[in-house]
């Protein structure tokens, strides 16, 4: 990754956000009383943010973190989309451009049931609120109200094949809108991949919302990956394809550096990417250079859900 210094970002509080998530602990602490209750609130009862589309029925999910979600306009204005440009203030700027209907994701490869789905069919599955820790590999990190759903529900659909032993996601490229395109930053499209369990497990997300809405375009609308236990470059953001395959395959990073970003790209404070510490994180809006940055968790946290993937992986090496 081209890394010049972390921007500092000001601390800022939009009220909609803090109401929204007021709100949210709210609604959150009514399910929890409600022993026995569904779980299902309707994301149509939360503040209007005037922004994306409203995204109604999204079920608040156990597996979103308790901790202070970064405001709306923190993950909307700090990104990285290099389609528009390296610094982290282009994706804002540039990518209103970005043509996003109509959008359809051919899901196929090592599959039984190859099939594009349209991107208003992928939006009309039940969808989840997960609030997850998003660690960059820059060593920042926010707190991320994501809407979407598992991956899982859309790869039982296709059924994939014995040979299916890897994801590829393929982004969009559309360089009439894209201006960082024309640079070879990296080898276009962007194209991630994880392997088939890391694809299966239940923290893994498709996500097609933030904040109760339709995904702003410098965070990879329509539709994005989430892998919360790896660093946020995994997250590949305005998908057009998912292949499966049996070869690990190539992806954008491990192309352009592979001594610097592995395929796994595990959160894991013991490995140093070789030009910096990875055992520290700056927290978005909450640290300031001048406070004690926070230690970065194994596994970004999540260490009880996924250690088990990875057991007698030597991690370094596979890093
Ligand atoms: N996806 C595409 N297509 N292009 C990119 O440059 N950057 C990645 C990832 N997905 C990137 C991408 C990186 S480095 C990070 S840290 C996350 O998106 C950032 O997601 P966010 O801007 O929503 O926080």
């Amino acid at each position: 990754m081209l890394i010049r210094r972390p921007d500092a970002i000001k601390p800022s509080e939009i009220t909609p956000d803090s109401v929204y998530l007021r709100r949210r602990e709210f609604v959150k602490a009514g399910v929890a009383m409600l022993a026995g209750a569904t779980g299902l609130v309707s994301a149509g009862s939360v503040e209007a943010q005037g922004r994306g589309k409203k995204l109604a029925g999204a079920r608040m999910s156990n597996f979103s973190t308790m901790e202070k979600a970064n405001s709306y306009k923190e993950i909307t204005s700090y990104n990285n989309y290099y389609e528009f440009g390296t610094d982290k203030s282009d994706p804002a700027s540039y990518a209103q451009k970005l043509k996003t209907r109509p959008w359809t994701v051919l899901v196929d490869g090592e599959v039984k049931r190859p099939k594009r789905f349209d991107i208003e069919e992928l939006l009309k599955l039940p969808l989840e609120e997960r609030i997850y820790r998003l660690r960059c590999v820059e060593a920042w990190s926010m707190v991320i109200p994501w809407v979407g759903f598992e991956l899982k529900q859309l790869i039982q659909q296709v059924e994939p094949t014995g040979k299916a032993k890897f994801v590829e996601f393929v982004t969009v490229l559309q360089p009439e809108s894209m201006p960082g395109v024309r640079a070879p930053v990296l080898d276009w499209p962007y194209v991630e991949a994880l392997r088939m369990d890391e694809a299966m497990h239940p923290l893994t997300l498709l996500a097609v919302g933030l904040y109760g809405e339709t995904l702003p375009k410098q965070n990879g609308a329509p539709i994005r990956l989430v892998v919360p236990w790896k660093y946020g470059f995994k997250s590949a953001k305005s998908i057009v394809r998912i292949r499966f395959v049996e070869k690990q395959p190539k992806t954008a990073w491990v192309k352009a550096a592979s001594n610097e970003y592995g395929f796994y790209s595990n959160v894991n404070p013991d490995v140093d990417h070789p030009r910096w510490s990875q055992a520290t994180e700056r927290r978005i809006g909450q640290d300031g250079f001048f406070s004690p940055r926070r230690k970065t968790l194994m596994f970004n946290g999540y260490a009880d859900q996924v250690a088990r993937l990875y057991t007698g992986m030597d991690l370094r090496k596979f890093y």
